[in-house]
């Protein structure tokens, strides 16, 4: 059985589906590996590390692959030249990609999402979901430290005080309380929010203040939040205004499992905040958190910069006149 390992094709995609410590356990086990050229390289693996391991390297080693792996979903080009029966294994969120899924069922390609693998016990070592929420809650976190043109500790000299940051995080699953324990590990005053009435214990062990508003809690099945009413997400932004504006960094990172993220702040919100704030949304691939964000770039509104994940499949969104990108940026 053939295992193919392609290039991926992202802007700024910086994973490889399978590192080179893997490819011998996969040879051991009787497959055959083949990657296309340079797959690795943007996770710094060079294509040597593969052949070391038992790999082939080949433009096109997608050819005749019985399986093939990639973290962002093949291109539907890459998809047309498998062959009925063949598997893929990547990121696929269903709920976004109905016409990929369409035309993989039409083409008899066999896909399996990871961010769909069951979090079960048994699971636990497929769980590519929160391994992936966890990096990207503490990466938004440097991201809002370094974009933000003040310290996050709080810093004494002889010659005056500077005090913390102070950064909100809206979301506290898996992403938000990595960005929690991370800004506060660099020395920020943070407080939280969340919709699961666990979740505000949970905020509170991570030495944050939780943020309590007078609405009810959304609980959904699996320990998952329940989506918004119009009204009561009117509500919410109302009464999270003024933690907002007051907030030198705002990270967010809510989800609702198979919908569209939640719209958690305006650009009217943003627009209170100080000069030189900073908003890093992580929900870009189910549609953004923020009002006014753009996948993949840093937009300005009003004073404050808001920076998104960049993503592949997030629509930009539509802008209010006062947002204005200004740089591209996939870091
Ligand atoms: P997620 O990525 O689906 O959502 C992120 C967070 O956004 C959640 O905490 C959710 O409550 C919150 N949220 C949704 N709508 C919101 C709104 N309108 N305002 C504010 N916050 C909102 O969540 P994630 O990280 O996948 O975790 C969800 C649950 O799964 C948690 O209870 C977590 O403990 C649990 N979990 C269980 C695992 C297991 O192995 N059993 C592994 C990882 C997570």
């Amino acid at each position: 059985m053939k295992i193919a390992v392609v290039k991926e094709s992202r802007d700024g995609e910086a994973r490889v589906a399978l590192v080179p410590e893997l490819v011998a356990k996969l040879t051991g086990l009787g497959y055959d590996v083949a990657l296309e050229p340079g797959a690795g390289w943007s996770a710094q693996y060079a294509d040597d590390a593969y052949v070391a391991a038992g790999a082939s390297v080949a433009g096109d080693a997608l050819s005749g692959a019985d399986v093939v792996l990639s973290v962002q979903p093949l291109t539907s080009q890459q998809v047309r030249t498998l062959r009925p029966g063949t598997a893929t294994v990547s990121f696929l969120p269903p709920a976004q990609s109905l016409e990929t899924v369409a035309e993989r069922r039409d083409l008899q390609i066999t896909s399996f999402a990871m961010e769909l693998v069951p979090r079960i016990s048994r699971a636990q070592s497929m769980d590519a979901l929160s391994s992936q929420a966890l990096v990207a809650g503490y990466r938004c976190a440097i991201v809002a430290a370094s974009r933000l043109r003040r310290f996050f500790p709080l810093n004494m000299t002889a010659a005056g005080t500077v005090p913390p940051a102070e950064v909100v995080v809206l979301g506290a699953g898996v992403a938000g309380l990595q960005a929690i324990a991370t800004s506060k590990r660099l020395g920020a005053v943070v407080r939280a929010y969340d919709v699961r009435a666990a979740a505000a214990e949970e905020i509170r062990s991570m030495g944050a203040v939780a943020i309590e508003l007078d609405l009810e809690t959304l609980e959904g099945a699996g320990g998952y939040a329940r989506e918004m009413t119009e009204d009561r997400a009117a509500r919410q932004r109302d009464l999270l205004t003024p933690y907002i504006a007051a907030a030198d960094a705002l990270i967010t990172t809510a989800a609702v499992p198979g919908r569209r993220a939640p719209v958690l702040v305006t650009a009217g919100m943003v627009g209170q905040m100080k000069p030189g704030s900073v908003v890093v949304d992580l929900a870009a691939e189910t549609g953004g958190n923020v009002e006014g964000a753009v996948a993949g770039s840093v937009v300005q509104v009003g004073g404050a910069q808001i920076w998104e994940r960049p993503t592949c499949r997030a629509r930009c969104r539509d802008r209010r006149a006062s947002c204005t990108r200004r740089t591209s940026s996939t870091s």
